[in-house]
């Protein structure tokens, strides 16, 4: 059994369809990529994963388990956390702060608790600040804590976010163009930081990418999407090879640049 499963996906708005009879899985502990041209549907199949969207038909299955008409926080609970494509921090709020929040569905304090702040609700707080502060050490930012997110270097917030994810305790990272806007080193750290995320975690990742040449890299698997239709599946050397993939996405020249490399 794969650790998500999706079949028959579909997905339309307005009668314009976005993803179409959609068949996709992700295996625990590894890591997959979706690749695809612009507007093909990828954060589409994020937001239904996640459950911020609802597809009209098919099925989402985590460890097993139907997701298809749950909240998303509830699919949080179930081990699956996300990035964004576009950063999406509390700008305002510390570093530390924004981690915290990542763990919010997994605290037990109740409200009365919070007013009161007993005991136990202070011990709460205590663990969550203390492993929001490991995740932070996870990412290599740990010294950044305090500062507003804001302020911080573009690629330092695109790794609070993954530490974000993380103090969720996921079984899957959904990362949305994780390597968008970071510079060739940042893109090196980013490589190295997936494998740590899988190989110390046991977390698996599911990449959306363009840089091809990165995900060539990092994935055991990848799935391209094209016009809201996965036209392929495959090992690299597969989807390399693949003629489909190369017309839609890859582009001749890039194929075998590729091939080459
Ligand atoms: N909430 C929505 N309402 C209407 N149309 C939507 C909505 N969300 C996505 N779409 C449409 O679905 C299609 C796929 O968009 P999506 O953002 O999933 O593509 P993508 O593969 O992530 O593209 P990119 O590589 O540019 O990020 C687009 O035509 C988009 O306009
Ligand atoms: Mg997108």
């Amino acid at each position: 059994m794969s650790l998500l499963d999706l079949k028959g996906v579909s997905l339309s708005f307005a009668g314009s369809k976005v993803l179409q009879d959609v068949d996709f899985n992700v295996p625990a502990g590894a890591v997959v990529s979706l690749i695809g041209p612009n507007g093909a549907g990828k954060t589409s199949l994020f937001n239904c994963i996640t459950g911020f969207y609802k597809p009209q038909s098919g099925s989402i299955k985590v460890d097993g388990v139907e997701t298809m008409r749950m909240k998303p926080h509830q699919v949080t609970r179930l081990g699956i956390a996300r990035t964004f494509q576009n950063v999406r921090l509390f700008r305002e709020m510390s570093v530390l702060e924004n981690v915290m929040s990542g763990m919010h569905c997994r605290t037990r304090a109740g409200v009365v608790d919070a007013i009161l702040r007993l005991p136990a609700q202070r011990r709460e707080e205590a663990a969550i600040r203390d492993f929001s502060i490991e995740c932070l050490r996870f990412v290599g930012i740990e010294d950044g804590w305090h500062r507003d997110a804001g302020t911080l270097p573009y690629g330092w917030q695109r790794r609070v976010e993954i530490a974000r994810a993380l103090a969720t305790q996921p079984k899957l990272l959904l990362l949305d163009e994780p390597a968008a806007g970071l510079t060739a080193g940042e893109k090196q750290e980013l490589i190295a930081l997936i494998g740590r995320i899988r190989d110390e975690r046991g977390v698996a990742v599911l990449l959306i990418e363009h840089d091809t040449g990165l995900v060539m890299r990092i994935s055991e698997r990848i799935s391209v999407l094209d016009h809201g239709v996965m036209i392929a599946e495959g090992t690299v050397k597969e989807i390399q090879t693949n003629p489909r993939v190369i017309e839609a996405y890859l582009g001749v020249e890039e194929g075998e640049a590729e091939l080459a490399g």
